[in-house]
């Protein structure tokens, strides 16, 4: 039984085959429709979603199947004191697989380890939030048409934001890519990533604070939000918290080809001017969030169309 905890848990061939599969539900969906009869997917959130829990609902449903599950630790035994472990067990009784999101790092790791079902890291406090990276990596490779030789910009909240180190953890296997890390002082990429991923790799990377310094210079731009559930003080956030702002008149100094992503929410860092810029495509990115959430639970459940 195979669980998604971490991007590197899939091979880039296998990655590849996911994303192949995930284009090939978006060309022909009707063929997918009925592949998951029968089957349940538990959807177990500790922590706000929008997006990664409905996305995951919206493909199972898309696949035939239905879902269960509560969206607020508050609503659940959780409440009462109990596990992780405990919980998954009960899970593993009632559902085929499952989506957890947990505010403390290493609670998916928990769960797969004491589950019977396979187990997704919907998102593990500021750890890893591999389904946002295959959503990601979805949409560079359908607009970019390729996944290397590229120039990647990361802004934001590089400390706390679990998308970034998911999706570095990912690019880093692709030839010919460089990052540009653009954060204030206080929002550095965390070092064991630096010096655990990036430098032991040997991968090309700077790190600057001014955005206006490396938009011309890239082909992508992944936006993030200042992640405020994860500061100690408020102070701290409210003076970090619209530290960038990309808008219409920064936008002009971006190449006529660059995208921006986000894994959203966004609060400020993207000026809604920017929404009806055609290089805008955190949008699209919800989208294929649902394609590649739909091939994963194939791909885990191990059903072939
Ligand atoms: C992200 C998350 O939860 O880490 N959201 C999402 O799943 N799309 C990003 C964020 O909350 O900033």
């Amino acid at each position: 039984m195979r669980h998604l905890m971490s991007p590197l848990d899939f091979s880039v061939e296998e990655l590849n085959q996911l994303l192949d599969l995930a284009n090939d539900i978006e060309a022909n969906p009707e063929k997918y429709a009925h592949a998951c009869e029968g089957k349940k997917l538990a959807t177990l959130f500790y922590e706000p979603s929008t997006r990664t829990r409905l996305s995951h609902e919206a493909a199972m449903l898309n696949l035939g199947g239905s879902v269960l599950g509560f969206s607020n630790a508050d609503s659940s035994s959780a409440a009462k004191g109990e596990s992780v472990a405990d919980t998954i067990r009960m899970a593993s009784c009632y559902a085929d697989i499952c989506a957890l999101r947990h505010p403390k790092e290493g609670a998916a790791m928990v769960a797969a380890q004491n589950a019977s079902i396979p187990v997704i890291n919907a998102g593990d406090g500021g750890h890893q939030h591999p389904t946002q990276t295959l959503t990601d990596l979805l949409t560079i490779r359908s607009l970019k048409g390729r996944l290397d030789h590229m120039t990647i910009g990361l802004c934001g909240d590089l400390k706390f934001g679990r998308t970034v180190h998911s999706l570095i953890h990912a690019l880093v296997r692709y030839p010919g890519l460089q990052f540009i890390l653009i954060s204030p002082e206080e929002l550095r990429l965390p070092g064991y990533m630096r010096k655990d991923v990036l430098d032991r790799g040997g991968f090309p990377y700077k790190e600057v604070v001014r955005l206006e310094d490396a938009l011309p210079h890239l082909d992508i731009l992944y936006m993030t939000r200042v992640q405020k559930e994860r500061f100690f003080n408020e102070d701290d956030y409210v003076r970090m918290k619209d530290f960038y702002i990309l808008d219409a008149k920064k936008m002009k100094l971006a190449r006529p080809d660059m995208l921006v992503l986000h894994p959203l929410p966004r609060v400020n860092e993207i000026a809604v001017e920017v929404d009806s810029d055609p290089r805008a495509a955190y949008f699209r990115q919800v989208q294929y969030g649902v394609y590649v959430r739909m091939a994963l639970i194939l791909t885990l459940l191990e059903i072939k169309v």
